[in-house]
């Protein structure tokens, strides 16, 4: 019997741990797997703990999200076509969920899996590599629990490590003298801390955006974004401002490009994340870039150079959960041998056309058409439950637009569900006003 190896359990890794478990629920046989996961609780990202810097067990925190963290996109662009919000939650619920609805409701499915016999939890994977003479891969993997290395070979290594993990960090002058605290968004946790503070942020993505409207819903005295490329360019609140990059800091004031000063108490790097996979070796390491159509993976899965290892979830994200089952179903079906990868002239050359394709691409709704277009090409090839990408793809569109016309209220807007057909019911509180951010309050609908 094959063996498959699965790194991480976050929704990438449980997508593929469900993909297999709905396999050998339909009577085929499927390969041993194993799936390591390096924090004590599966979800990833959405695995909230306090704890920033090293965890308790002196690995680096995986955890990016923060308190009061609300899904920053419509809930119907995302929702798993074999596992409804209605069926989770016994109804239809609003369309931004809270961190820990979304979590309850990953969690729900891979709970009614009962897939969670096949994860090694508190067990990070130190090293991977592979063997030409057996076409074997070796995994080294630590438990600590025992504080014991041990090492396993397998067919296949799937790699689900997420990539908004490792903060991109740059530096500027002045920092080690700055009189406040200087962090990367990755360490935020609570925007109560700069309750009544200058707050200023580096970056001008949905990390700048996102934060930036957290510190200012609780009490921030103002928010400066400081752009390298152009600003965001929303109407944004009157405390608010866009100015050019940042030079310098001395003491308390931060210098800007165009000459302008402002005095700040805090600075957050939204500066974005690397792919980081320290884990693998050399020949077996992905390096790409944050976008759409990510380098050497055919498909947007299989690693070019050796078809037996998968990356998945290794694109920008406008799809997310849907499209990270579109890939768990289709390399469970490569690995099972439902589906033929071509050699290796043919896998590289649909990389150059992914690249090409989304180069062409003139904005973002191009961008959403492309992932659209993505996810929609492998659910074709498999038996992931179809469903309408289109309308993800539209609700998607209404959302940028809903941005566009008020960054502040984009939250309390509600769309379809592209998969029961059922509209989501306006929630009971406008975003701004909803302090409490837990699953009992959301769901008092
Ligand atoms: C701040 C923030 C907010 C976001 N908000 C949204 C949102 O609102 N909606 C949305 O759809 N998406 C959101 N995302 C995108 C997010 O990337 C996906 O929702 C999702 O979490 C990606 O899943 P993943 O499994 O690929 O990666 P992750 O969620 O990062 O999970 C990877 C898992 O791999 C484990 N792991 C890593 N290294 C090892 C190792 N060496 N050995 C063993 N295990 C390892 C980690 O512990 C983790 O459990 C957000 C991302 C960030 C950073
Ligand atoms: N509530 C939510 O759901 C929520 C909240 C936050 C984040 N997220 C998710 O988290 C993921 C990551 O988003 P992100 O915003 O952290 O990263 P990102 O999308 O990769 O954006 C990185 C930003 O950092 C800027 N940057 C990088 N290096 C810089 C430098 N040296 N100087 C100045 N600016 C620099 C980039 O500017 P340029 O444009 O100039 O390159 C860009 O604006 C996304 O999937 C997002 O959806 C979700």
């Amino acid at each position: 019997m094959k063996r498959v190896a699965i790194i991480g359990a976050g929704p990438s890794g449980l997508a593929q741990l469900r993909a297999f478990q709905s396999a050998a629920s339909k009577g085929e046989e499927i390969p041993e797997i194993v799936c390591f996961e390096k924090q004590d609780e599966w979800g990833g990202l959405w695995n909230y703990t306090w704890r920033t810097g090293l965890d308790e067990n002196g690995e680096p925190v995986h955890c990016s999200m923060y308190r009061y963290l609300w899904s920053n996109g419509p809930k119907e662009g995302l929702e798993f076509a074999d596992y409804s919000f209605e069926e989770h939650f016994g109804k239809q619920i609003a369309s931004y969920p809270p961190r820990a609805v979304l979590f309850d409701y990953i969690e729900g499915r891979v709970k009614k899996a009962d897939v969670r016999k096949w994860i090694r939890f508190k067990t990070p994977v130190r090293h991977v590599t592979f063997d030409d003479a057996t076409s074997m891969f070796t995994v080294v993997a630590h438990d600590l629990t025992k504080d014991n290395e041990y090492t396993e070979e397998f067919d296949h290594v799937i790699v689900a490590s997420g990539h908004f993990s490792t903060p991109n960090v740059p530096h500027f002058e002045g920092f080690s003298n700055f009189n406040g605290r200087v962090l990367h968004a990755h360490d935020f946790r609570d925007a109560m801390e700069f309750k009544n503070k200058d707050v200023l942020i580096i970056g001008t993505s949905y990390s700048a955006e996102d934060i930036g409207s957290q510190c200012w819903k609780y009490g921030c005295k103002s928010v400066t974004v400081s752009h390298r490329t152009a600003p965001m360019g929303y109407k944004w609140p009157d405390n608010w401002q866009e100015v050019p990059l940042l030079q310098k800091v001395d003491k308390n004031t931060a210098y800007f490009k165009d000459g302008t000063t402002k005095e700040v108490d805090a600075i957050i790097l939204c500066t974005g994340y690397v792919h980081h996979f320290p884990f693998m070796e050399e020949k077996l390491k992905l390096r790409t870039a944050n976008r759409l159509a990510s380098a050497d993976l055919y498909k947007g899965v299989v690693w070019v150079d050796n078809p037996a290892l998968f990356y998945l979830g290794m694109q920008d994200q406008w799809f997310t959960f849907n499209m990270f089952d579109a890939q768990a179903w289709w390399v469970r079906d490569a690995i099972m041998g439902r589906i033929e990868v071509p050699d290796k002239e043919a896998r590289a050359a649909d990389v150059v056309a992914r690249v090409a394709a989304e180069d062409a691409g003139e904005d973002d709704y191009a961008a959403i058409k492309y992932q659209g277009d993505y996810v929609q090409e492998l659910i074709n090839e498999t038996d992931y439950p179809s469903f309408d990408v289109d309308g993800a793809c539209d609700a998607f569109y209404q959302w940028k637009g809903h941005k566009k016309k008020d960054i502040m209220t984009f939250r309390n807007n509600s769309y379809k569900s592209v998969i029961t057909g059922t509209m989501a019911p306006v929630h009971h509180t406008p975003w701004k006003d909803a302090l409490d951010d837990s699953l009992e309050s959301y769901l008092q609908n």
